[in-house]
């Protein structure tokens, strides 16, 4: 072997070839590849269509600096994941550089291929949904969430069942955002449920070419 590599006919200069390939397919391209294979590999069992079950947000077509901003979160203890701590040892294990990979990644990807079902026609949901819609409005909620204000994320058409565990955790104080408790103090369970219908059923109405 190693007289073959040293026949001059077969020697091959591999840095010059890397800064190459590294030109042509560019840095971000690769950044790229690389978080769509840290989030296949390490996040799609649980935030990916597998997932769907789980309280788990989607994660796809969030602002990348929230995603950046939550796994810091969770990486250095500011957040910490109540169920078993999941998040916070995932974060632990991700560079800064693999954070801002998958960040990017997950910002360009398409929330409608994350496979929900809403029964829109079940009993209540219009009135659920109406009533949410008003909640929503009267506090104000879209100030921050639609136009990124204090790093809020979008949430239209998140998952219910991770819209409950977010507002819940808020409301006893054990995850902090600014305002959210004093808001959800005087919530009765049927404003959650009202604000949960709304929220989680705007996904297919609005964004996912739904045709109901
Ligand atoms: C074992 C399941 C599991 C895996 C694997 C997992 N997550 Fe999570 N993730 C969760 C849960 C559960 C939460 C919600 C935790 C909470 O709020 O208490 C979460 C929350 C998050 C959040 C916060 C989002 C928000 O809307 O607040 C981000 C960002 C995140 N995960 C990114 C990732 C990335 C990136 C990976 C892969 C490197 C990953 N997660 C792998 C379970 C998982
Ligand atoms: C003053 C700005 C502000 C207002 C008003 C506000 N939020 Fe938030 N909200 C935030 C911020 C900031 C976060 C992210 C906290 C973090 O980084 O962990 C957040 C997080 C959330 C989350 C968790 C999302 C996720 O992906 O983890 C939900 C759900 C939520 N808010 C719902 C609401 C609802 C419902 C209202 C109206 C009743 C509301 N918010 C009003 C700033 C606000």
């Amino acid at each position: 072997m190693k007289t073959l590599l040293r026949l001059p006919s077969a020697r091959v200069n591999w840095t010059g070839v890397v800064v190459i390939v590294l030109t042509l397919v560019g840095p971000h391209a690769l950044a790229e590849d690389r978080g769509a294979q840290i989030f296949q590999n390490q996040c799609a069992s649980c935030h990916g269509n597998e997932g769907i079950a789980l309280k788990t947000p989607i994660l796809h077509g969030q602002e990348p600096a929230y995603i950046v901003r939550s796994l810091m979160a969770f990486k250095h203890g500011g957040r910490i994941d109540q169920i078993m701590m999941s998040m916070n040892s995932i974060a632990l294990g991700l560079t800064e550089e693999d954070i801002g990979s998958v960040a990017r990644y997950l910002a360009g990807q398409d929330p409608c291929e994350i496979d929900i079902k809403i029964d829109y026609g079940r009993e209540g949901f219009r009135e659920e949904f109406s009533a949410g819609r008003e909640m929503y409005a009267a506090s104000n909620c879209g100030h921050c969430h639609e136009s990124f204000h204090h790093f809020a994320p979008r949430i239209m058409g998140q998952k219910a069942s991770y819209l409950k565990l977010a507002l819940s955790q808020f409301q006893a104080g054990v995850r902090v955002a600014p305002m959210m408790p004093q808001m959800l103090q005087s919530w009765t369970e049927e404003d959650f449920q009202n604000v949960v219908t709304y929220i989680s059923g705007m996904r297919l109405m609005r964004a996912c070419n739904s045709d109901y």
